[in-house]
């Protein structure tokens, strides 16, 4: 049986690196098998198109590349790690996925939607998440997060843009969320972590079942970049 895809969004210093590995081990506990990843990367190939990408490498080529570079790593996310796991059964769990091309290049790049959309179809088809978490919280303490996190390392491409871009980018994680109730649940991301942890598992659990969902066997969590 194939297994579950879930996706986490949001902007910088929401979280969604800590609550995607709570929820793999939440799900492990239960006897799912998980393969925990993240993007870009997640893939040896695509680990090398983050590199580009992230230390601003591709920023001159502009957003229409740098929208292509980032589903030339999706692809081979997609084809070497994703697919494969959930053919086998396991679940898949990954920390960013299609939404952040939407959002970050689609509306903040102002990449043009035809590219977005075809792009988006060549790199997953069908392939869309069973469910998507978007982290969200207000912007000044999502960049204080971050800031905090980073230390004295200096800030990526993304990271290092200003307020004003953090707000339009929650902004366009909240409606793509409401274009996409089905798929998308917004989680408040400011409370603690616990509290935040436990609600994204009642969800998991209303909406995909994973304690009556049969798995086969225990197995170990395959982390690939994270
Ligand atoms: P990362 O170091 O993984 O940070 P975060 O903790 O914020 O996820 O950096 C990924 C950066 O790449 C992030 O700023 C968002 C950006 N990004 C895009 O612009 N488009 C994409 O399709 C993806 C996957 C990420």
């Amino acid at each position: 049986m194939r297994g579950k895809f879930i996706t986490f969004e949001g902007g910088d210093g929401t979280g969604k690196s800590t609550q995607a590995r709570m929820l793999a081990r939440r799900l492990e506990a239960v006897g799912v098998r998980v393969q925990l990843t993240r993007e870009p990367g997640g893939s040896p190939g695509a680990e090398i198109i983050r590199h580009v990408l992230l230390s601003g490498a591709a920023k001159p080529l502009g957003p229409d590349a740098e929208a292509m570079l980032f589903a030339a790593a999706r692809d081979d996310h997609v084809r070497r790690t994703i697919r494969p796991a959930l053919e086998i059964g396991r679940w898949v769990i990954c920390d960013r996925f299609t939404d952040s091309t939407r959002v970050y290049q689609g509306i903040l790049g102002q990449v043009d939607q035809r590219l977005i959309r075809g792009l988006e179809r060549i790199t997953i088809g069908d392939l869309m998440p069973d469910l998507t978490f978007i982290l969200d919280v207000p912007v000044e303490v999502g960049m204080a997060r971050a800031k905090g996190r980073r230390g004295r390392a200096a800030a990526d491409r993304f990271e290092a843009e200003g307020l004003e871009f953090h707000r339009k980018l929650r902004e366009a994680y909240l409606a793509a969320a409401a274009e996409e109730p089905q798929r998308c649940v917004v989680v408040d991301a400011s409370a603690p972590k616990e509290t935040v942890g436990r609600q994204i598992w009642n969800i998991v659990g209303a909406r995909l079942d994973p304690v009556t969902t049969p798995v086969s066997g225990h197995g170990r969590r395959h982390e690939i970049g994270v």
